[in-house]
């Protein structure tokens, strides 16, 4: 049987995961599940851990739910090795929000400042967590979820040389639910070509039953107010309608922190006084969330879940995982090493592509160059990203300073600084390197 070890296992998202293994485990026969926290998360790991095995017990398959805050105990001859961890707790991550925000900087925990403090504080940590897996499980596959994902696989593939590690995100299999959404049809009859870097994939082509619907989508998306798609924890304001017609591409969510950028200010800036920063909210949802996983009746995941921006979570992390363990050669899109795959970013610099996913592990599909009108954010975010790993491995200060100053976010050297320096201040007890 297949032994998984999840770190990070107090998150409320375990019940995704759980479903997922459940749905799967006539061909993913999961023995061993080690859910993993630190002393920190241990409440949260008790109760979601409960959850977890009144799941497996109501559903009637035999996988060993074992919970335990001692990680190398854990990890002793694991095959796949998920990651979930929030360094630092929402705590941290509302500061990455409203320290930006006092600078008229949009702080977002995945691409902007927020993004390189989160990855600041994580990208140590998943490297130690590689350390344990060279010693414990050399040959177990690191399944990283943990935000700044796309950053996180960047510094996982320049600075350790454990080869079978893949980075994770909700965002495609999210985008390809909203275009079935909008054509009303069953999303396995959509096919996306996605190309770019985690939080910058765009579609190129869209398909329906193999026919490209690109113009038909555009249109869709452009003429009712609100079928932007988007994601629970970012506002859609709607798309100005001839830019994507113009554009002629299928942009992610993430994409209106930059070619929306001052309305996401406005309307972040209204919501951090009116309802709190998604942090904020979030902070409540979990509450409630674990307040219903308490319930001693609950054995199945409940859908408030879905109020999380992770949704579809555990059908990316669990088909990646079953597509792997069962050489399915089907195709996913995952974060993985480039080789060639996009033409004008570096050959072992991560990227998020349409992968075939085999036993060895995805196998990018070549797409060449991406459209010259986004070719340059594409690279300017990868450039982020390096320097930003670079920052996380070093703790050197001027790295730090040029990854921030260097964010399409950021508007100049001296507001980089001024924030650098104040969240450099408000993190340290969660930046040891520094
Ligand atoms: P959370 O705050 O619930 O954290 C999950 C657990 O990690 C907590 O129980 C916490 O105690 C634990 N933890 C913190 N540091 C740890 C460490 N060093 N070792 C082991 N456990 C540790 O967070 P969440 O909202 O469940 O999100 C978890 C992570 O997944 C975040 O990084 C988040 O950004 C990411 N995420 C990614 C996607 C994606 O698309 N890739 C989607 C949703 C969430
Ligand atoms: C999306 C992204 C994730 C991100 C999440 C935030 O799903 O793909 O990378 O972590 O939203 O959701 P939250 O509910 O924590 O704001
Ligand atoms: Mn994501
Ligand atoms: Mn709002």
């Amino acid at each position: 049987g297949v032994k998984i070890v999840t770190i990070g296992g107090g998150s409320s998202y375990t019940p995704e995961l759980i479903e997922g293994f459940i749905k799967r485990y006539h061909e993913l026969p999961v023995r061993e599940l080690w859910l993993v926290d630190i002393p920190e998360g241990e409440e949260k790991l008790k109760i979601v851990g409960e959850l977890a095995r009144r799941m497996v017990k109501k559903a009637g398959v035999p996988i060993d739910i074992h919970l335990t805050l001692d990680r190398r105990r854990a990890l002793e001859g694991a095959d796949f090795v998920t990651t979930q961890i929030r360094v630092g707790g929402l705590q941290a991550r509302a500061k990455d929000e409203r320290i930006p925000l006092k600078y008229g900087v949009i702080g977002q925990e995945t691409n902007g400042p927020g993004g390189l403090f989160k990855g600041l504080r994580t990208i140590p940590v998943i490297l130690d967590i590689i350390r344990d897996m060279k010693e414990l499980c050399p040959d177990a596959w690191l399944i990283n979820f943990t935000n700044p994902a796309g950053m996180v696989t960047e510094a996982v593939l320049r600075y350790s040389d454990h080869k079978k590690a893949v980075g994770l995100c909700n965002v495609p299999i999210g985008m390809r639910m909203g275009v079935a959404k909008l054509f009303n049809v069953d999303a396995s009859r959509v096919h996306i070509d996605f190309a770019g870097l985690n939080h910058m994939v765009f579609g190129l082509n869209v398909y329906l039953d193999g026919n490209n619907i690109m113009d038909q989508l555009i249109d869709r998306l452009t003429s009712s107010d609100k079928a932007g798609m988007t994601m629970r924890n970012i506002a859609d304001l709607g798309w100005e309608p001839d830019f994507l017609k113009g554009l002629k591409l299928l942009p992610c969510p993430y994409h209106r922190y930059y070619f929306q950028t001052s309305k996401m200010l406005a309307e972040e800036l209204e919501d951090a006084k009116k309802i709190g920063t998604r942090a904020e909210v979030v902070q409540k949802l979990e509450k409630e969330l674990f307040e219903l996983y308490k319930d001693p009746n609950l054995n199945v995941k409940p859908p408030q879940l879905e109020k999380r921006g992770g949704a579809y979570y555990s059908d990316a992390a669990c088909s990646l995982i079953c597509s792997i363990y069962n050489d399915k050669r089907d195709i996913q899109t995952v974060n993985t090493r480039n080789n060639g795959a996009i033409a004008s970013i570096p050959g072992e610099s991560a990227v998020e592509v349409n992968c075939i996913i085999t036993k060895e592990g995805p196998k990018p599909i070549a797409v060449g160059d991406l459209p010259v009108a986004v070719r340059g954010l594409v690279q300017q975010i990868k450039s982020f990203e390096r320097v930003a790993a670079e920052a996380a491995v070093t703790g050197d200060y001027y790295t730090a300073l040029v990854a921030m100053t260097i964010n399409p976010l950021v508007p100049s050297d001296t507001i980089a600084k001024q924030i650098l320096d104040e969240m450099l201040e408000a993190h340290k007890e969660y930046l040891p390197q520094f």
